[in-house]
């Protein structure tokens, strides 16, 4: 019997590597899988200090993770040795959104790693439903983006970005960087702004960008404003910025109440759109983003530490000076 290991929450605060228990026969429907790499996300970090309200305790964290399938269920057509990445929110497949292909706002949605266990550890099972298979040819650096990546897929796709169009991106984390480089890609005018200079210097190296302080910006407007601080500042910022006719993307994620300017959104005709995290259909696009080397994306992934390195590696995603921190769960 080989002792795996997998990351542990216990309660709040108090994270913790342990030896995992043996893992159950698989199920006809279920893949089980090699952790290559996880990356760790705001929200792992929002379970980790407690501060997420509907997660639950005891909890495994993590949710973005590449794995390579070593043992397959009999219904599974995924052969052995297939490197995948995990889609980490369960879905029902039955209500009416999802009926409609709105899996993402499905009734009974539950993301991996909040509300049940998440896929921190080097041996997970999951139903084969839940995984993507990769390309052969995308490095492991790129597909550990594919998750938060397919956020910025489902998200900008709301409005029409192309060639030209003015785009700012107001917070420059990795959802923000991921949108700058896929403006940047698409052909936009892009200016990002952050309260962090580290990130506008991170926002720089994806291309030729303006990056601002929020005081630094004057009376731009830009035809479509994306919001990925989830603060109220950075959105009553970012509907000051949105063009007459313009759109606003609404990813950011906060419970605080915000000021808005009804009088603004009807005279100039703003759009908001909402937007929450992505369906399958958002993965094959991102795959295939990420499968293009020219999608440019190098510097989002800060570093890839050894899973042991865990303590260190939640507390340098906590400082704030990084982007994507990826544990690397290989012996
Ligand atoms: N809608 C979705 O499906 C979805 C998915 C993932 C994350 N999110 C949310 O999107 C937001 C961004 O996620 P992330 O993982 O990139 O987080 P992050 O913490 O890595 O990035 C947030 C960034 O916002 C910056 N910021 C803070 N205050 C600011 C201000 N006043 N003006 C400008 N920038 C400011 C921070 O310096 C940081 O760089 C979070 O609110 C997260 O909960 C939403
Ligand atoms: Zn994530
Ligand atoms: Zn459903």
């Amino acid at each position: 019997m080989i002792t795996t290991f997998e990351l542990y929450l216990d309660r709040p605060d108090e994270l913790k590597l342990r030896e995992a228990a043996p893992l159950p026969a698989l199920q006809a429907n279920e893949v089980k899988l090699k952790v290559i790499y996880g990356g760790i996300c705001g929200s792992d970090l929002r379970v980790y200090k407690g501060l997420i309200s509907y997660a639950k305790y005891p909890i495994r964290p993590g949710h973005e993770v590449l794995g390579v399938i070593v043992e397959a269920g009999s219904a599974v057509s995924y052969p052995v040795g297939t490197r995948v990445a995990v889609f980490p929110n369960t879905f029902c497949g039955t209500c009416e959104f999802c009926q409609s292909g709105k899996t993402n706002i499905c009734k009974h949605k539950q993301p991996l790693g909040v509300a049940i266990d998440g896929v921190f550890a080097q041996e997970v099972v999951l139903e084969a439903k839940y995984v993507v298979p990769v390309p052969d040819a995308m490095a492991n650096e790129r597909a550990i983006l594919i998750e938060p990546f397919a956020v910025t897929v489902h998200a900008l796709k709301k409005a029409n970005i192309t060639k030209g169009t003015t785009v700012a991106i107001v917070g420059g984390g990795t959802e923000g960087l991921l949108s700058v480089a896929l403006a940047l890609h698409l052909g936009a005018a892009v200016t990002v702004i952050d309260i962090n200079p580290a990130k506008l210097a991170l926002a720089k190296k994806l291309g030729n960008v303006a990056a601002l302080q929020p005081h630094e910006v004057k009376d731009q407007v830009f035809d479509v404003v994306v919001e990925a601080a989830g603060v109220k500042a950075a959105i009553e910022q970012a509907m000051q910025l949105v063009k007459p006719g313009g759109a606003m993307i609404a990813l950011g994620i906060t419970g605080d109440p915000v000021n808005l300017y009804p009088i603004h959104i009807v005279r100039s005709e703003i759009t908001i759109y909402g937007t929450i995290i992505y369906t399958l259909k958002d993965f094959a696009a991102a795959i295939q983003y990420l499968n293009d080397p020219a999608f440019y994306v190098d510097p989002i992934v800060s570093m890839i530490v050894p899973y042991t390195g865990y303590r260190q590696a939640f507390a340098d995603a906590l400082s704030g000076k990084y982007a994507k921190i990826v544990l690397d769960f290989q012996d």
